[in-house]
Order: structure tokens, then C-alpha cells, then sequence
């Protein structure tokens, strides 16, 4: 199991150099860490046939079901079916834009650990939150409900800190404040999960990570990896990004 992370979350947007050309040209990645394309459910095979063999590929989403009469959704096994190896779970966009609550996440996190697909967990406190001072207790709650979800027998579930005020904004967190915040999300996850994880799983950095910040990031985040939703879109500043782990 790889522990250091580049993840390219393209959410509903396409490379703007196209798919093929774009996954052809992870074929020159550097550093230590794996390489992991979360596309649009279409683009999932493509992404699984034409990139690099060493790419993991991701989904964005999965349904908490199946299989079934629920129109629009996408289960589990129909994901490994198309490759894919990971799923992104509770990400802040699906959390407020389509009302996933945190039932419906520890949900889909169950049934995608028994799927086989490893969880990108997402997690991580608005600015009002942050405001007020309340972040380590926004991401601690938000380990604990899904607790219940995350069997013993899980292999390894990657966590991401994403701090909803700095998602798409172009306002990243500094090094430090992830630091502290990795600090709180291990701690939280020793008192709630089943112990292997609280030592093992990869906690993530996500929120405007771009090749200009990324020296601050990785040399005082204490993160293995990233999560890159914007500057994913350009394979040349997503391989700048992984080229640091
Ligand atoms: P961003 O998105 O890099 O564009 O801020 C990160 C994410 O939502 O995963």
C-alpha cells in the first residue's frame, strides 16, 4: 500500500488538453508517492485503459446500495468493474450541494470498504468554524460518526483534510495550520477508529494546493499527500505537485 498521495479530483471538468493526452503524460511522473486520477464516472475506464499501469484510478462518488431501482446513482462493484481502486467519500461539494448527511457517508464508506475500493475520506470545517475557533472539534465529530462504519477488517482508508474556506478559493491553508490540524485528525482517529488506522492511514492535505505553495505544504504540513481539485486540471502543475512526495 502506497502512504504518500497525489490525487487529481477533476470533479465535473475535463483536462482542457483532453483525457488522452493528459493521462499520457503521467507517464513522466517523479517522486516517491502514487499517482491517483479521480475523473467524471464516464471517464473512469478510459482512465483505467489509458494511463500509466502505476495510476490508481478514483471515483467521486458511489451509491450506498448496490444495486437497485435509484436512478442516477452509481454503486460500488460498478466502479470496481471500471477500475477503479478508490472512491472519493464525503467531500465538503457533496456534503452541501447534495445534502449528504453524515449517516448517508458512513453508508457509503461501509459498503465501499466491502466493496474492496479504498475511501478518500473527506473531511474538514467551514469558516464560520473556523472563525470561532471550533475546527478540531468540526473534523473530530466527523471521524466519530463514521466510526461505527470502518470494520476491523478494513484495509487502508486514505483521510483528507479539506477546510471548506479554502476550496477553490485560492486561499490554502499554511503549513503549519494543516500541521496542527493533522495533529487533531490523528489524535481523533486513535480515540475513535480501530487502532491500525490511527497509526497508518494517509492523511491528505486538499484546498488550492498548487505547485507555488506546495514547498510550504509538504515542508511544515506534515501530510502525505494531496488532494488537487483545480490545479489538477493541468497535468503539468499535477505533476509538479507529486514530484514533491
Ligand atoms: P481545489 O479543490 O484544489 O480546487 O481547491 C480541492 C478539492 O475540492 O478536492
Amino acid at each position: 500500500m502506497p502512504n504518500r498521495y497525489a490525487i487529481a479530483n477533476w470533479k465535473m471538468n475535463l483536462p482542457p488538453e483532453g483525457v488522452e493526452k493528459y493521462l499520457g503524460a503521467l507517464g513522466d511522473a517523479k517522486g516517491g508517492g502514487a499517482l491517483v486520477v479521480a475523473p467524471p464516472f464516464p471517464f473512469l475506464k478510459d482512465v483505467y485503459m489509458q494511463a500509466p499501469k502505476s495510476v490508481g484510478v478514483a471515483a467521486q462518488n458511489c451509491a450506498d446500495h448496490q444495486a437497485g431501482a435509484f436512478t442516477g446513482e452509481v454503486s460500488p462493484s460498478m466502479l470496481r468493474y471500471c477500475g477503479a481502486r478508490y472512491v472519493i467519500l464525503g467531500h465538503s461539494e457533496r456534503r452541501n450541494l447534495f445534502r449528504e448527511d453524515d449517516a448517508l457517508i458512513a453508508r457509503k464508506l461501509a459498503l465501499a470498504i466491502e466493496t474492496g475500493l479504498t475511501p478518500v475520506f473527506c473531511i474538514g470545517e467551514d469558516q464560520n468554524a473556523r472563525d470561532r475557533g471550533k475546527q478540531s472539534i468540526v473534523v473530530s465529530d466527523q471521524i466519530k460518526v463514521v466510526a461505527g462504519a470502518v470494520p476491523l477488517t478494513a484495509g487502508e482508508i486514505v483521510v483528507a483534510y479539506e477546510p471548506i474556506w479554502a476550496i477553490g478559493t485560492g486561499r490554502n491553508a499554511t503549513g503549519p495550520m494543516v500541521a496542527e490540524m493533522v495533529a487533531e485528525i490523528r489524535a481523533a482517529l486513535g480515540r475513535f477508529w480501530p487502532p491500525q488506522f490511527a497509526q497508518n492511514a494517509p492523511v491528505l492535505y486538499g484546498g488550492s494546493v498548487t505547485p507555488e505553495n506546495i514547498d510550504d505544504l509538504i515542508g511544515s504540513g506534515n501530510v502525505d499527500g494531496f488532494l488537487v481539485g483545480g490545479a489538477s486540471l493541468d497535468s503539468r502543475k499535477f505533476l509538479a505537485i507529486a514530484a514533491v512526495l
